[in-house]
């Protein structure tokens, strides 16, 4: 019989459908109190004084930027190795991304390149992206952004309960930012948060997030009235998504024992050829959050990825790509910024040969024993 696995799958039971309906028949769905628990529950996981719901992860990584006043002419540093998002928000500011090469050990920002992109001109902020869940070298980071004096705001999509040393990422930088799109560690239809223990970050990133309000609605005498003294969107977390995350954010603990005892039963398949590299779930301080295994063939004469990738889908194995390109050679970059075809190099090559296979609590050990059975047959056969 076919185990159908895909790549990620919603974790959703009875309790968020009942919160839901509840929600739905209050008639209170947006500025309620179940945004207000959820945002409690969240910083309290994430070890922070704050976390500020939004809609998604790009709206928190956008607004990070917006209150800081990041804009025309301004350098932000961003891995070239990222979902696109990550690079759009520092473009919709109209400041200026500086792509940096990622280490080809863990996919994550090359900290010697950072170092010297900050001696070339100042940077206003670092955006220092969880490659798979594993932290990046946040001491290095801190210490550069130090140097320039730019602002470290950590891109959390993919990391939700990923560790540096004994922090959880998202409470290292002066924020950090997560999402809660369906097939992520937890999700809440679409959705976000950002974390910053910098409690003036907070009200501001909170008033933003809301058109610039001056008061929120708690806050007003007469109904209806308020003034608006900033400009701002509406990034608003609604709350039937936050009664989902309530219920979802005690799903984690689970999730991540699972996720873990997926990348070891796989990688105990996958370290019998030697031509396969998996991304590390630990190095130096940080420890991953699991969020899913990648791989890559290391013979550079034979780029197997599609492949393999078909080879796994006719098991009925879901694959994903993170991400099909280095981010400065999407067409959109590319076209504006001219790069040269040789700039990104690791970037490039995970982006055409990595491959990520599901890691996520839907994947029982039975299956993740299939999908590592399938990894070592296909490789082997070759
Ligand atoms: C690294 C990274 N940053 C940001 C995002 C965007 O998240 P959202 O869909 O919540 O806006 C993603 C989405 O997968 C991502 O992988």
């Amino acid at each position: 019989m076919n185990i159908n696995i895909p790549f990620g799958k919603p974790n959703i039971s009875e309790k968020e459908i009942e919160g839901m309906i509840k929600v739905m028949e209050s008639g209170i769905l947006v500025h309620g109190q179940k945004t207000k628990e959820f945002e409690d529950e969240f910083a309290k996981r994430i070890g922070t004084n704050n976390a500020i719901s939004v809609s998604s992860c790009t709206a928190g990584l956008h607004l990070s930027l917006f209150v800081n006043n990041i804009g025309p002419g301004d350098r932000v540093a961003v891995p070239a190795m990222t979902h696109v998002s990550t690079a759009h928000v520092i473009e919709l500011q109209g400041a200026i991304p500086v792509f940096i090469d990622v280490k080809k050990d863990t996919g994550n920002m090359d900290t010697d390149i950072l170092h010297k992109e900050s001696k070339n001109g100042s940077l206003k902020a670092i955006m220092p992206v969880h490659y798979l869940g594993l932290a990046c070298e946040m001491d290095t980071i801190m210490n550069i952004a130090d140097e320039s004096n730019a602002l470290v705001i950590e891109d959390c999509a993919l990391s939700l309960d990923g560790k540096y040393g004994n922090k959880k990422t998202g409470s290292i930088g002066d924020c950090g930012c997560f999402s809660f799109y369906p097939v992520k560690h937890m999700t809440t239809i679409e959705g976000g948060m950002v974390t910053t223990n910098n409690d003036e970050l907070a009200k501001i990133i909170r008033k933003s997030r809301a058109f610039g309000y001056n008061k929120e609605m708690g806050d007003r005498t007469r109904p209806g009235i308020y003034d608006v003294d900033k400009l701002g969107f509406n990034y608003r977390m609604n709350e039937v998504e936050a009664v989902v995350g309530l219920n979802q954010i005690n799903k984690l603990d689970d999730s991540l024992i699972k996720r873990k005892r997926n990348y070891e039963i796989i990688k105990s398949y996958i370290i019998k050829n030697n031509l396969l590299f998996i991304f590390p779930d630990k190095s130096l301080k940080s420890i991953s959050s699991y969020y899913c295994m990648n791989i890559i063939y290391m013979d550079v004469n034979k780029n197997i990825r599609n492949e393999l990738q078909d080879y796994l889908k006719s098991l009925n194995i879901g694959t994903s790509i993170h991400y099909p390109s280095a981010v400065p050679f999407f067409t959109y970059y590319r076209n504006k910024y001219n790069f040269k075809s040789n700039e990104f190099p690791v970037a490039q090559m995970i982006g055409e040969r990595t491959l990520s296979i599901p890691l996520a609590p839907h994947v029982s050990e039975k299956e993740a024993h299939k999908i590592g059975k399938a990894l070592i047959e296909f490789i082997n056969a070759l």
